[in-house]
């Protein structure tokens, strides 16, 4: 089991594929990408599929969630997702999902979270820096089509680029039986240019929905670790939900472990100091080994992640490095 001295157990692990992407995402990464792992250090194929194995088999993980940069980039990603004995989904911006949706599906993936941030396509090109709404549209279409549902939409505000869409995102993923979530951002980009006076928050977002639709408290769901508090629309049955991390902390339920694309635990996506899996397991340590290892990185995990402290310090590597 992995479990921290506050008594919260992670069984959700997050790994990241690569810290490579496809868009260059304003709150993410600069235009011109960012310097990448060199690959001698990213993990191989069977040296993640090994690591997936002794956290479900010995650590207690019931959860797998595949992240980036962008995990559809990873050559090897539907056998790793054939081997991973356990719930596993898929946070992706959805470009190459027309290809990839129905090989994942039959290879055991369960279901798919899509970042889309606009519906416009002017809008897009000056988020993303790429012009691939459409594809990115039909991407999402086809994870639907496919069966990984619920299909969740992430969508990042931004004051000067897309907060004004929020109304008419959640008209689009309504009429597509999609599930919408709203994320604060957090200070995690490549540029350190995070401001909280900057951020949408999540109460100016539910206040913008409130123009057009009227939102209710979702009493019907237990919230325990999900990140989403989530609203009924309209009277229901259709649901928004808001990650506010920042406003909004849901540290003290937290069940997650990561592991980044080079082998290195997190505790916490904040946290400042990582623990190396890559050399034990290359230098012949036993299964074992490794889970103990794992254990001890966990036990270390803070309470939260200190946004609001005077000497909080964004964490070393940017988000695209540590898998969302
Ligand atoms: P579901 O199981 O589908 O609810 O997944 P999820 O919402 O946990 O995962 P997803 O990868 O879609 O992440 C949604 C947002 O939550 C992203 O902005 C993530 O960066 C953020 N997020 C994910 N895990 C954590 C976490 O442990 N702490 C914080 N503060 N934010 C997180
Ligand atoms: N703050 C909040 N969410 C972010 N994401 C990427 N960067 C940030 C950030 N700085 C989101 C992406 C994706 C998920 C993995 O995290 O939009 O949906
Ligand atoms: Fe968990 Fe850290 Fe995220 Fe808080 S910030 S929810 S402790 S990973």
């Amino acid at each position: 089991m992995l479990q921290d001295q506050y008594g919260r157990v992670a069984t959700d692990l997050r790994v990241s594929l690569t810290d490579r992407c496809s868009l260059r995402c304003t709150y993410c990464m600069p235009p011109e990408g960012l310097p990448w792992l060199p690959s001698a250090d990213i993990l191989t194929d069977a040296e993640i599929i090994r690591l997936v194995g002794i956290a479900t088999s010995l650590l207690g993980v019931t959860e797998v969630r595949y992240t980036g940069g962008e995990p559809l980039l990873r050559p090897g990603l539907v056998e790793i997702v054939r081997n991973t004995p356990a719930h596993t989904s898929l946070t992706t911006n959805a470009l190459g999902l027309t290809r990839l949706a129905a090989p994942l599906a039959e290879a055991g993936l369960n279901r798919v979270n899509i970042s889309l941030d606009t519906l416009d396509r002017d809008t897009f090109i000056a988020l993303a820096h790429r012009d691939r709404l459409a594809d990115t549209l039909d991407g999402i279409a086809a994870a639907a089509a496919a069966g990984l549902t619920p299909v969740k939409i992430n969508t990042v505000l931004l004051r000067e680029h897309n907060a004004h869409e929020a109304p008419s995102l959640l008209a689009f993923a309504i009429e597509h039986g999609y599930e919408l979530r709203f994320i604060e951002q957090m200070p995690l980009d490549a540029q350190h240019g995070w401001h909280r006076e900057n951020m949408v928050t999540g109460e100016e977002i539910l206040a913008s929905l409130a123009t057009r639709f009227t939102l209710t408290p979702d009493l019907g769901t237990v919230r325990g670790s999900n990140p989403a508090e989530t609203w009924l629309v309209d009277g229901g049955p259709a649901k928004v939900g808001v990650i506010a991390s920042v406003t909004r902390p849901f540290c003290g339920d937290c069940d997650r472990t990561r592991l980044t694309a080079d082998g290195q635990v997190r505790n916490c996506l904040f946290a400042r100091g990582e623990t190396d899996l890559r050399g034990p397991l290359r230098e012949g340590a036993s299964d074992e080994d490794i889970a103990e290892l794992w254990r001890k990185a966990m036990w270390g995990k803070l309470p939260g992640h200190g946004i609001d402290d005077p000497t909080f310090l964004q964490p070393d590597r940017p988000m695209s490095a540590i898998g969302g």
